[in-house]
């Protein structure tokens, strides 16, 4: 990755180096003057910088085409231009000694190219820094500004060189630096989100088909997302009956303090955060009622990695309004796969997650004895009050300890609720990671001890006997000492572990569909970061196909199709995408395929420079979010939907509305 930012930062150093070469380069000079030292300098500088650049995309070429192709094709052209102008104008010409200088004829051509060759740098610079439509306009501006010059000096007839060459001055750099602020402003405005939009009421043209057909997504009269809520036209809910659990979710402020005395105004559910432990039975009907008391804003529940039906998916703006303060809403879904999962408000999420709005829910599975004394517990990493924050699990920041009898069985569901990768290290006793995001891991080999990278939103479950000695879980800060008699003892355990590679663990078995697939569709999505605007404010834009929601096309599908993803990082962050109402299946990264047990995945971290091969059954319709569950990623841009043919939702997005899911 270092070779991505070092290609990022000489980018942004040739920006006021391109500046300054323009600017010394075709500013008034005496006509017969030869270039200015400055302007040759800066112009060997920028020569040098695209030099760089250039070995940069080469290097990245071992990424593959899509890492190194965007750089090489902005980037060579620069090269050239920038080259041939220096080898044709600027190059120190070699004059006969004693005689006498002459009158430069060629400066008019020399400035012309002096700028072409600029812009052109300038140019590449920024649109790789913030895309190609910025780079368009910035370069406008900055070679507008020596047109209005020369315009300017055609019109005085030269004259006045000599005496108002000082004023001149000024006034051209006041040209330049309101240009640049008009740009600004300009790419600012036009940043500014429209204040209701909806997702599924745009143009054809805002769908991505995936070469398959794009009939029915026109044809209106279709269904609606209010009507998929599993529930069959008897009234069934979710199809036959059976126990109901029943839960009522209280969203509030509660003041809390953390184990270090560091008291937080939190937003919660029922007082507490993590909200209630829900925990149900497979195939159980779970009907929750949301109570919204928080002051003056709304909320909603998502059921993070539960195949819900779409109405029951609690997407501001998508799958349902905010839920305002006062009013409530009952959320009503079968629980059809055992397995870890949480739950958290998708209205502001960015925000009301990390206020603490959230909590596990563990779906037990149908067949496990009803009497089982397995210790099984949640460790919910959470991180207060930004990425730098104070990490803990539960409340605690600092290590806790809890009493648990030796040979007694014990699971741990690890829930990374931040959007940042969270290292999570178990060690003191022979461990399995049994499930990931919810789905068993086929044949989980006993490891001596586990280090697992948890990306945002996802999870995994951790199983062990639990030994004569202590076992020790860390989660890049606060941990749990679990002992036989309560103390801490030696922690036997103190060698760290490799990192566990999910794509290489346990062993194969049978999936519905694999590599060798025919897929009806296929996506690519690449991710980015830019600098820019977004929404009026300047921002490092994420973005997805160089587009940034709710701009970015909808991947369409019709029901049944078998569809297939490919992820392509080209940033230097981790992107946990999740993928709401389905499981992908992981197919391969980085062009291998994954050979252990079948990697399912709702929430898939892909990390710097990383490409993954996802499938999915398109099984579930509706309007499904894509997204970063780094949820300041998502809130700088980096969403997308997930829309099945005929499938419309009623509700809008935006600050016209009161529902923002981001
Ligand atoms: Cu956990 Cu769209 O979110
Ligand atoms: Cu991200």
């Amino acid at each position: 990755m270092w070779v991505h930012y070092t290609d990022m930062v000489t980018a942004l150093l040739q920006l006021p180096v391109a500046v300054a070469a323009w600017w010394t380069g075709c500013g008034p000079q005496d006509p017969a003057a030869r270039p200015s030292r400055t302007s040759v300098v800066a112009f060997m500088l920028l020569l040098g910088g695209a030099a760089l650049r250039l070995v940069a995309g080469v290097l990245l070429l071992a990424w593959g085409w899509e890492f190194a192709g965007p750089r090489l094709v902005f980037v060579v052209p620069a090269l050239v231009v920038a080259a041939t102008v220096y080898l044709v104008w600027l190059r120190p010409a070699r004059k006969p000694p004693g005689e006498a200088p002459v009158r430069d004829r060629g400066r008019p051509a020399r400035v012309a190219a002096v700028a072409g060759a600029v812009g052109v740098v300038f140019v590449t610079a920024v649109a790789l820094l913030a895309g190609a439509g910025t780079a368009v306009v910035a370069g406008l501006a900055v070679l507008g500004v020596p047109a209005l010059g020369w315009v300017y000096r055609r019109l005085r007839h030269d004259q006045a060189d000599a005496r108002a060459g000082r004023w001149r001055g000024a006034a051209r750099a006041a040209v330049g630096v309101a240009l640049v602020a008009a740009v600004a402003v300009g790419l600012s405005v036009a940043s500014v989100l429209p204040a209701r939009s909806s997702m599924t009421g745009g143009a054809l043209g805002a769908v991505d088909t995936g070469g398959g057909s794009a009939a029915g997504h026109q044809h209106h009269g279709g269904i609606s997302v209010t009507d998929l809520t599993g529930t069959d036209p008897t009234g069934t809910a979710n199809g036959g009956d059976g126990p109901v659990r029943r839960f009522t979710l209280t969203a509030q402020e509660t003041t809390l303090l953390l184990d270090s005395g560091m008291p937080v105004t939190a937003w919660t559910f029922n007082g507490d955060t993590p909200g209630p432990q829900l925990v149900v039975r497979q195939g159980e009907l779970v009907e929750v009622t949301l109570v919204n008391r928080l002051p003056g804003v709304g909320v909603t529940v998502h059921w993070h990695g539960v195949d819900v039906p779409n109405a029951m998916d609690g997407v501001a703006g998508v799958t349902q309004d905010a839920v305002a303060p006062g009013a409530s809403f009952v959320y009503r879904f079968r629980a059809l796969r055992a397995g870890t999962y949480w739950y958290h408000s998708h209205e502001m999420s960015s925000v009301q997650v990390r206020r603490g709005l959230f909590g596990a829910l563990v779906v037990m599975p149908g067949d496990a004895p009803s009497h089982d004394d397995t210790l099984d517990e949640t460790a919910l990493r959470h991180t207060w009050g930004g990425e730098d924050g104070v990490a803990t699990l539960g409340l605690a920041s600092g290590v806790q300890r809890r009493p648990v009898p030796a040979g007694r069985q014990v699971r741990l569901r690890l829930v990374n609720t931040d959007g940042d990768p969270a290292t999570f290290t178990l060690t003191g006793a022979p461990v399995r990671v049994a499930a990931i995001d919810g789905a068993d891991v086929h044949e989980p080999g006993v490891l001596p001890g586990v280090r697992i990278l948890v990306g945002g939103g996802s999870r995994y479950d951790l199983v062990f006997t639990m030994p004569d000695g202590p076992v020790t879980l860390r989660a890049d800060g606060p941990g749990i000492v679990y002992s036989p008699h309560g103390d801490a003892g030696p922690d036997r355990g103190t060698a760290v572990p490799a990192v566990l590679d999910p794509a290489r663990y346990g062993s194969p078995a049978g999936t519905p569909f694999g590599t060798g697939s025919r897929f009806d569709r296929r996506f690519t999505l690449r991710l980015d970061e830019r600098l820019g605007f977004y929404d009026g404010r300047p921002s490092v834009r994420y973005t997805l196909n160089d587009a940034t929601f709710p701009d970015v096309p909808m991947l369409m599908v019709s029901e049944g199709d078998l569809v297939e993803v490919t992820y392509v990082n080209r940033t230097g962050q981790h992107h946990p995408m999740h993928l709401h109402g389905h499981h992908m299946l992981v197919l391969s990264r980085d062009g291998r395929a994954t050979s252990g047990s079948p990697w399912w995945a709702d929430t898939l971290d892909v990390g710097p420079g990383e490409t993954y091969r996802v499938a999915f059954r398109a099984d579930n319709p509706g309007v499904w979010m894509d997204h970063c569950h780094n949820l300041e990623h998502a809130a700088s841009g980096m969403i997308l939907h997930l829309g099945y043919a005929g499938v419309t939702s009623p509700f809008l997005i935006g600050s016209g509305t009161v529902n923002h899911p981001e």
